[in-house]
C-alpha cells in the first residue's frame, strides 16, 4: 500500500472507530491537538502499562514516580531550558511566513524566495502564571520534559527507597512544548505524554549502561510486535546533541512520512544533578560514591507515548483479501489490543442465544476487556472486531444451547475452535498470556 494512503487510512480509522478525535472539533477543531476516544484510551493505557511493567514492576532496580507538571521556576534555570531550549526561527521576507531554520535549507518552501530575516531564538517552553496576578513573579512554565521532576526528587527517592547505584526512577506524564512545526497527526504536538527513566550509575559504568539501555528499549518495541524492518537505531552527531547530553541514540520507526524518532537514549552525565545542587544549595550526591565528588552519571531512555501508539497502529494495519473481499485488520500485540474478546450472538432475535451470550460476556468481563455486539450479521461483526484489533471473537449459536459449546475465532488466522462454555476463560487466558 502506498505510504501516504496508509497514513490517510490510519487517520480515518482512528476517527471512525473512536481511537483519536480532533480536539474541540465542535468549534472547528484546534489544529495539532488530539483527543483519545474510547478505544484509543484503552490502547494508550495498554502501552503505558506495558512500559511500566517492563521497566518498573519486573525489575528490582527501578522505582516509579509521579511528579507535578508545575515546578518551581528555578528548575528551568538550573536545567538550562530557559537559556537553551530554543529553535532558531527565520521569516521569509517575501511571503512573511515563519520557519524553523534547520528545516528549510536556503529556499522558502512556500514561495521559493531565498530572502530571509536573521535567525532568532524562540524558546519552546509554554508559559503560564500561577495565581491571580500576572506579573514576572508569577511566571511559570508547563514542564517540557518529565525528567526534571525526577532530578529534583533524587534525594527524596534515594532516602525513602534506600536504593544503591545503579538504580533508576521512572515516570509517565504529560509534557508541553510550543512546537513551531507540529504535525503528522499525533507525531508532533504541543501537549504530549512521555515515558522517561533516569538511571543513575557510577560514572565509570556510564558507557556500559548506555549500551545496555539502547538494547533494552529497542527490544521492548520488537517484543510488542513492531516489525524489525521498520525499526532502527541512529546515533546522534555531536552537533545534534541536546545541551545536557554527551551521547544519544534514537530508536527510529519507519512511519509513512519517513524514518522518525520514537525514543532517545541519552547519556546526560552529571549535568542535571550538579546544576540542581548549584541552584538549590542542596546536596544531591550519593554517600557511598567515592569518585566524581559523589555525583552519579545519568542514562536516560526517554520515549513518547503518543508516538509509540501511532507506530503500533501503523505497524499493525493490514488489508487482506478474504473470499473476494478486503478485510482491514489491526494485528496488534494482544497486550496492546483495546478489546481482548467480543461475544457475538449468531441470532439476535433468539432470546436464549442472547441470554447465554450476555452471561458469557459478563463472566469474561471479570478477566478481560470484553464487549457484546449484536447490531449486525456475523460476517460484519467479525470485520468490525478485526479492524480494531480484537484477538478473539466468541460466537454463540443455536447449537450452543444444546451442546454448551461456542465458537472461538482467532483474529489473525481466522481459525475457529469449538470450546465448551466452562473452558472459554481458560482457553483465552492461555492464548493471551502463555505465548
Ligand atoms: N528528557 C529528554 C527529552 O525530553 P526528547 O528527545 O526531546 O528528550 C523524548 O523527547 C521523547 O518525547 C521523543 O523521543 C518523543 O517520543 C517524545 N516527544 C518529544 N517531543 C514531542 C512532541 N512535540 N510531540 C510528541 N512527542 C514528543
Amino acid at each position: 500500500m502506498p505510504q501516504e494512503n496508509l497514513m490517510d487510512k490510519i487517520v480515518s480509522l482512528c476517527k471512525r472507530r473512536g481511537f483519536v478525535f480532533q480536539s474541540s472539533e465542535i468549534y472547528g477543531g484546534l489544529s495539532n491537538s488530539w483527543d483519545y476516544g474510547p478505544l484509543g484510551a484503552e490502547l494508550k493505557r495498554n502501552v503505558k502499562n506495558a512500559w511500566w511493567k517492563s521497566v518498573v514492576q519486573a525489575r528490582d532496580d527501578v522505582v516509579g514516580l509521579d511528579a507535578a507538571i508545575l515546578m518551581h521556576p528555578k528548575t528551568w534555570e538550573a536545567s538550562g531550558h530557559t537559556q537553551s531550549f530554543s529553535d532558531i526561527l527565520v521569516d521569509c521576507k517575501k511571503c512573511k511566513k515563519r520557519f524553523r531554520k534547520d528545516k528549510i535549507g536556503d529556499t522558502c518552501p512556500d514561495c521559493g524566495s531565498k530572502d530571509f530575516t536573521e535567525g532568532r531564538a524562540f524558546n519552546l517552553m509554554l508559559k503560564t502564571y500561577l495565581g491571580p496576578v500576572e506579573d514576572a513573579s508569577a511566571l511559570s512554565y508547563l514542564r517540557p520534559e518529565t525528567a526534571q521532576g525526577i532530578f529534583v526528587n533524587f534525594s527524596n527517592v534515594l532516602n525513602s527507597a534506600r536504593k544503591k547505584l545503579p538504580f533508576g526512577i521512572a515516570q509517565i506524564g504529560k509534557s508541553f512544548r510550543n512546537e513551531v512545526t507540529p504535525g503528522n497527526f499525533t507525531f508532533r504536538t504541543r501537549e504530549f505524554e512521555q515515558m522517561e527513566i533516569e538511571y543513575f550509575v557510577e560514572p565509570k559504568d556510564a558507557d556500559k549502561f548506555y549500551e545496555y539501555w539502547v538494547e533494552q528499549r529497542f527490544n521492548w518495541y520488537l517484543n510488542l510486535g513492531l516489525n524489525k524492518n521498520n525499526l532502527k537505531k541512529r546515533e546522534h552527531q555531536k552537533d545534534e546533541l541536546a545541551h545536557y547530553a554527551k551521547a544519544c541514540t534514537d530508536v527510529e520507526y519507519n512511519f509513512p512520512f519517513g524514518w522518525s524518532e520514537l525514543e532517545g537514549i541519552a547519556n546526560r552525565t552529571d549535568f542535571d544533578l550538579r546544576q540542581h545542587a548549584k541552584f538549590s544549595g542542596q546536596k544531591l550526591t550519593v554517600p557511598d560514591l567515592k569518585e566524581n565528588d559523589g555525583y552519579p552519571y545519568i542514562i536516560e531512555p526517554s520515549g513518547g507515548v503518543d508516538r509509540s501508539v501511532l507506530a503500533f497502529l501503523v505497524d499493525a494495519y493490514f488489508e487482506e483479501e478474504v473470499k473476494g473481499e478486503t478485510r482491514a485488520v489491526l494485528k496488534l500485540h494482544s497486550d496492546l489490543a483495546p478489546i481482548k474478546v467480543a461475544v457475538l450472538p449468531l441470532l439476535k432475535k433468539n432470546d436464549k442465544i442472547v441470554e447465554l451470550a450476555q452471561k458469557i460476556k459478563r463472566d469474561l468481563q471479570t478477566c478481560f476487556v470484553t464487549v457484546y455486539d449484536d447490531t449486525a450479521a456475523i460476517g460484519k461483526l467479525y470485520r468490525r472486531q478485526d479492524e480494531v484489533g480484537t484477538p478473539f471473537c466468541v460466537t454463540v449459536d443455536v447449537q450452543s444451547l444444546e451442546d454448551k459449546q461456542v465458537t472461538v475465532r482467532d483474529r489473525d488466522t481466522m481459525k475457529q475452535d469449538r470450546i465448551s462454555t466452562d473452558q472459554i476463560k481458560d482457553y483465552i487466558f492461555k492464548k493471551l498470556f502463555n505465548k
